[in-house]
């Protein structure tokens, strides 16, 4: 059996010296999890060479290749300095940044042309929920980024409403939607996020379709991060 899968988005929050210390703090030794730390781009190459033993991730990469495009990160960029995975589609961007699902497919292509592992963010809103449309609404969005039914791709399922406000759907909720979706698409791995904590990460271990989960906010805890890893 492959390992669980830990995902830790940083997003914009802790400076390089705190992130320092708090990967310090992380029982790196005998991890029974695979970690990857997503810290701001700029921190990468430093944690990269300090941290060998652990994987690191973007929060983003460009849809473009290299080129003339101000403020922009090129997937191609990220490999070259030992970035393994890339967070892409993630609501928080989807909002601020305006991305739809066909960005989001074309920094897929990128980050694969450059050999970087995506982990592609698909979530349903408050509204969309309420109305019943959960599934019918991921499904749209799996489709649209251009998911293919037979190819393996790490997808993070994060409700938009789960994120960030202490409010999660239940264990079975999560996997019904989990089961549905690997119904159509065999080979996915499939990731929880959204408040996830020490308290509930091992019922959401325990869905058997589950391989693993995107952890925000608990992230920035050595003690909390130690907590879901164990
Ligand atoms: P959260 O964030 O764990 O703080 O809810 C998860 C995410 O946005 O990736």
């Amino acid at each position: 059996m492959t390992q669980k899968l830990v995902v830790a988005n940083w997003k914009m929050n802790i400076l390089l010296h705190e992130a320092v210390a708090l990967l310090e703090s992380v029982n790196i030794g005998n991890l029974n999890k695979s970690l990857v730390i997503c810290p701001s781009f700029i921190y990468i190459p430093i944690l990269v060479d300090a941290f060998k033993k652990l994987d690191f991730g973007a929060q983003d990469c460009s849809a473009n290749d290299l080129g003339a495009y101000t403020g922009e990160v090129a997937a191609a960029m990220l490999y070259e300095i030992g970035c393994k995975y890339v967070i892409i589609g993630h609501s928080e961007r989807r909002i601020s940044c305006g991305e739809d699902n066909q960005t989001v497919g074309r920094k897929l292509v990128k980050a694969l042309e450059s050999k970087i592992t995506p982990v592609i963010c698909i979530g349903e809103s408050l509204e969309v929920r309420n109305q019943g449309s959960t599934l019918e609404y991921l499904f749209k969005q799996l489709e649209e980024i251009g998911i293919s039914r037979n190819k393996k791709f790490v997808i993070a399922y994060e409700p938009i409403w789960a994120i960030g406000s202490g409010v999660t759907p239940s264990v079975d909720e999560v996997k019904a939607i989990f089961n549905k979706i690997k119904g159509a698409y065999p080979y996915l791995q499939l990731l929880y996020g959204g408040s996830v904590s020490p308290e509930n990460a091992d019922e959401f271990f325990g869905i058997d379709v589950l391989d693993g989960l995107l952890v925000g906010g608990a992230s920035l805890s050595a003690q909390k991060l130690n907590q879901i890893l164990s």
